[in-house]
Protein backbone atom coordinates (compact mmCIF):
# COMPACT_ATOMS: atom_id res chain seq x y z
CA UNK A 1 0.00 0.00 0.00
CA UNK A 2 1.40 3.62 -0.93
CA UNK A 3 1.87 5.87 1.79
CA UNK A 4 -0.70 8.79 2.83
CA UNK A 5 -0.01 11.62 0.59
CA UNK A 6 -0.77 13.72 3.72
CA UNK A 7 0.85 12.62 7.18
CA UNK A 8 0.48 14.33 10.39
CA UNK A 9 2.55 13.32 13.15
CA UNK A 10 1.24 14.94 16.54
CA UNK A 11 2.66 14.22 20.18
CA UNK A 12 3.76 15.80 23.43
CA UNK A 13 7.00 17.83 24.31
CA UNK A 14 10.30 15.75 23.32
CA UNK A 15 8.33 12.98 21.53
CA UNK A 16 10.47 12.77 18.68
CA UNK A 17 7.66 14.26 16.40
CA UNK A 18 10.69 16.88 14.78
CA UNK A 19 13.54 14.69 14.21
CA UNK A 20 11.25 11.66 13.19
CA UNK A 21 8.92 13.93 10.84
CA UNK A 22 12.15 15.67 9.41
CA UNK A 23 13.83 11.63 8.63
CA UNK A 24 9.96 10.77 7.15
CA UNK A 25 9.76 13.70 4.96
CA UNK A 26 13.74 12.78 3.35
CA UNK A 27 13.03 9.36 3.12
CA UNK A 28 9.58 9.49 1.43
CA UNK A 29 11.09 13.26 -0.72
CA UNK A 30 7.71 15.30 0.79
CA UNK A 31 7.62 18.62 2.60
CA UNK A 32 8.33 18.71 6.00
CA UNK A 33 6.56 21.03 8.37
CA UNK A 34 7.24 21.60 12.12
CA UNK A 35 4.46 23.69 13.28
CA UNK A 36 5.56 24.28 16.68
CA UNK A 37 8.54 26.57 15.00
CA UNK A 38 5.15 29.07 14.04
CA UNK A 39 4.19 29.15 17.70
CA UNK A 40 7.47 30.09 18.78
CA UNK A 41 7.58 32.89 16.45
CA UNK A 42 4.38 34.30 17.43
CA UNK A 43 5.66 34.11 21.25
CA UNK A 44 9.13 35.60 20.15
CA UNK A 45 7.37 38.25 18.48
CA UNK A 46 5.26 38.81 21.16
CA UNK A 47 8.08 39.08 23.88
CA UNK A 48 10.01 41.36 21.53
CA UNK A 49 6.89 43.81 20.76
CA UNK A 50 6.72 43.86 24.17
CA UNK A 51 2.89 42.32 24.29
CA UNK A 52 1.59 40.93 27.61
CA UNK A 53 1.70 37.08 27.49
CA UNK A 54 -1.88 37.43 29.23
CA UNK A 55 -3.26 39.71 26.51
CA UNK A 56 -5.52 37.64 24.14
CA UNK A 57 -6.67 40.20 21.78
CA UNK A 58 -3.03 41.67 21.55
CA UNK A 59 -1.58 38.22 20.94
CA UNK A 60 -4.42 37.34 18.49
CA UNK A 61 -3.67 40.34 16.20
CA UNK A 62 0.02 39.85 16.09
CA UNK A 63 -0.60 36.50 14.69
CA UNK A 64 -3.14 37.49 12.40
CA UNK A 65 -0.69 40.24 11.11
CA UNK A 66 2.43 37.64 10.99
CA UNK A 67 2.55 35.64 7.35
CA UNK A 68 4.59 32.41 8.21
CA UNK A 69 7.15 30.55 6.27
CA UNK A 70 9.05 27.75 6.71
CA UNK A 71 12.08 27.10 4.25
CA UNK A 72 14.89 24.43 3.69
CA UNK A 73 17.88 25.78 3.47
CA UNK A 74 21.68 24.67 4.27
CA UNK A 75 20.98 25.41 7.87
CA UNK A 76 17.81 23.47 7.95
CA UNK A 77 14.02 24.83 8.53
CA UNK A 78 14.14 28.46 8.49
CA UNK A 79 11.12 30.45 9.90
CA UNK A 80 10.31 33.37 8.21
CA UNK A 81 8.36 35.90 9.69
CA UNK A 82 6.53 38.48 7.45
CA UNK A 83 9.98 37.66 5.29
CA UNK A 84 12.18 37.67 8.82
CA UNK A 85 14.50 34.62 9.55
CA UNK A 86 13.45 34.16 13.80
CA UNK A 87 15.10 30.82 13.47
CA UNK A 88 17.89 31.65 16.01
CA UNK A 89 15.06 32.72 18.57
CA UNK A 90 12.89 29.74 18.23
CA UNK A 91 14.18 27.73 21.38
CA UNK A 92 15.08 30.56 24.12
CA UNK A 93 14.38 29.86 27.50
CA UNK A 94 11.84 32.56 27.34
CA UNK A 95 10.49 31.31 24.59
CA UNK A 96 9.94 27.76 25.74
CA UNK A 97 8.87 28.93 29.26
CA UNK A 98 5.90 31.40 27.52
CA UNK A 99 5.22 29.42 24.30
CA UNK A 100 2.45 27.17 25.70
CA UNK A 101 0.75 29.88 27.16
CA UNK A 102 0.84 31.66 23.63
CA UNK A 103 -0.71 28.50 22.05
CA UNK A 104 -3.58 28.12 24.07
CA UNK A 105 -5.11 31.36 22.93
CA UNK A 106 -7.88 30.81 20.00
CA UNK A 107 -6.96 33.55 17.69
CA UNK A 108 -3.44 32.73 18.15
CA UNK A 109 -4.34 28.96 16.70
CA UNK A 110 -7.19 30.36 14.11
CA UNK A 111 -4.74 32.28 12.94
CA UNK A 112 -1.44 29.40 12.52
CA UNK A 113 -4.02 26.65 11.38
CA UNK A 114 -5.23 29.08 8.23
CA UNK A 115 -1.49 29.19 7.62
CA UNK A 116 -1.03 25.18 8.12
CA UNK A 117 -3.64 24.20 6.05
CA UNK A 118 -2.80 26.20 3.51
CA UNK A 119 1.08 25.13 3.57
CA UNK A 120 -0.88 21.26 2.67
CA UNK A 121 -2.56 21.95 -0.01
CA UNK A 122 -0.47 21.12 -2.28
CA UNK A 123 0.07 17.43 -0.55
CA UNK A 124 3.34 15.52 0.06
CA UNK A 125 3.59 17.00 3.45
CA UNK A 126 4.56 15.67 6.86
CA UNK A 127 3.68 17.99 9.22
CA UNK A 128 3.83 18.01 12.95
CA UNK A 129 2.84 19.40 15.87
CA UNK A 130 -0.30 18.71 18.89
CA UNK A 131 -3.64 19.15 16.76
CA UNK A 132 -2.57 18.20 13.30
CA UNK A 133 -4.63 15.24 13.39
CA UNK A 134 -7.50 16.38 15.44
CA UNK A 135 -8.07 20.01 13.83
CA UNK A 136 -5.58 20.81 10.99
CA UNK A 137 -5.07 17.98 9.11
CA UNK A 138 -8.24 15.80 9.80
CA UNK A 139 -8.12 13.23 6.14
CA UNK A 140 -4.20 12.83 6.86
CA UNK A 141 -2.82 9.41 7.94
CA UNK A 142 -2.53 9.82 11.43
CA UNK A 143 0.93 9.09 14.00
CA UNK A 144 0.77 10.09 17.85
CA UNK A 145 4.24 9.60 18.76
CA UNK A 146 4.71 8.91 22.96
CA UNK A 147 7.46 8.45 25.62
CA UNK A 148 7.63 8.45 29.31
CA UNK A 149 8.71 11.28 30.89
CA UNK A 150 11.98 10.06 31.88
CA UNK A 151 12.80 9.15 28.41
CA UNK A 152 11.61 12.71 27.16
CA UNK A 153 13.59 14.55 29.63
CA UNK A 154 16.71 12.68 28.54
CA UNK A 155 16.36 13.43 24.78
CA UNK A 156 16.22 17.32 26.03
CA UNK A 157 19.42 17.61 28.48
CA UNK A 158 21.03 14.94 25.71
CA UNK A 159 20.14 18.29 23.69
CA UNK A 160 21.09 20.66 25.76
CA UNK A 161 24.76 19.99 26.04
CA UNK A 162 25.30 20.86 29.62
CA UNK A 163 23.19 24.51 29.58
CA UNK A 164 20.26 23.25 31.45
CA UNK A 165 19.61 21.60 34.75
CA UNK A 166 17.53 17.99 34.59
CA UNK A 167 15.10 19.90 37.52
CA UNK A 168 14.54 22.82 34.69
CA UNK A 169 14.07 20.51 31.74
CA UNK A 170 11.92 18.18 33.66
CA UNK A 171 10.21 21.58 34.95
CA UNK A 172 9.44 22.85 31.38
CA UNK A 173 8.04 19.39 29.98
CA UNK A 174 5.56 19.08 32.75
CA UNK A 175 4.25 22.75 32.30
CA UNK A 176 3.90 22.82 28.30
CA UNK A 177 2.31 18.79 28.34
CA UNK A 178 -0.48 20.31 31.19
CA UNK A 179 -1.27 23.67 29.25
CA UNK A 180 -1.15 21.75 25.66
CA UNK A 181 -3.15 18.41 27.40
CA UNK A 182 -5.49 20.99 28.89
CA UNK A 183 -6.34 23.73 27.45
CA UNK A 184 -9.98 24.17 25.86
CA UNK A 185 -8.93 25.19 21.81
CA UNK A 186 -7.76 21.44 20.33
CA UNK A 187 -5.71 20.03 23.18
CA UNK A 188 -3.46 17.66 22.90
CA UNK A 189 -5.21 14.32 22.28
CA UNK A 190 -4.74 11.17 20.06
CA UNK A 191 -7.15 11.17 17.25
CA UNK A 192 -9.43 8.96 17.04
CA UNK A 193 -7.88 7.31 13.85
CA UNK A 194 -4.28 7.80 14.80
CA UNK A 195 -1.55 4.83 15.50
CA UNK A 196 0.13 5.27 18.65
CA UNK A 197 3.57 4.54 18.41
CA UNK A 198 5.35 4.44 21.79
CA UNK A 199 8.82 5.04 20.92
CA UNK A 200 11.15 4.67 24.14
CA UNK A 201 12.62 1.85 23.36
CA UNK A 202 13.94 3.16 19.50
CA UNK A 203 15.91 5.15 18.04
CA UNK A 204 15.00 7.96 15.16
CA UNK A 205 15.46 5.03 12.52
CA UNK A 206 13.36 2.63 14.12
CA UNK A 207 10.42 5.15 15.16
CA UNK A 208 10.67 6.42 10.98
CA UNK A 209 10.50 2.52 10.22
CA UNK A 210 7.45 1.61 12.83
CA UNK A 211 5.81 4.83 11.47
CA UNK A 212 5.92 3.96 7.94
CA UNK A 213 4.74 0.50 8.80
CA UNK A 214 1.97 1.60 10.55
CA UNK A 215 0.97 3.62 7.95
CA UNK A 216 0.58 0.99 5.25
CA UNK A 217 4.04 1.27 3.74
CA UNK A 218 7.37 -0.87 3.44
CA UNK A 219 10.03 0.08 6.31
O1 LIG B 1 9.74 20.34 20.15
P1 LIG B 1 8.82 20.43 21.35
O2 LIG B 1 8.03 19.19 21.56
O3 LIG B 1 9.52 20.91 22.59
O4 LIG B 1 7.80 21.62 21.06
P2 LIG B 1 7.29 22.21 19.68
O5 LIG B 1 6.72 21.13 18.82
O6 LIG B 1 8.35 23.09 19.08
O7 LIG B 1 6.05 23.12 20.17
C1 LIG B 1 6.21 24.16 21.07
C2 LIG B 1 4.86 24.48 21.69
O8 LIG B 1 4.01 25.01 20.67
C3 LIG B 1 4.10 23.32 22.28
O9 LIG B 1 4.44 23.06 23.64
C4 LIG B 1 2.65 23.77 22.14
O10 LIG B 1 2.29 24.62 23.21
C5 LIG B 1 2.67 24.59 20.88
N1 LIG B 1 2.17 23.89 19.70
C6 LIG B 1 0.82 23.78 19.56
O11 LIG B 1 0.05 24.19 20.42
N2 LIG B 1 0.28 23.23 18.42
C7 LIG B 1 1.09 22.76 17.46
N3 LIG B 1 0.54 22.25 16.35
C8 LIG B 1 2.49 22.81 17.61
C9 LIG B 1 3.01 23.37 18.75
Amino acid sequence: MLLPKIIAIDGPVASGKTAVGRQLAHRVGYRFVDTGMMYRACTYLALRQGVDIGDSEGLASLAATTAMDIVVTSQGERLLANGEDVTIHLRTPQVQACVSDVAKVQGVRVAMVVQQQHMAEAGEVVMVGRDIGTKVLPNAGKVYLDASVEERVRRRLAEAFGRETEAGVRANIDLRDRIDMEREESPLRVADDAVVVETDALDVEGVVSAVIVALGGKA
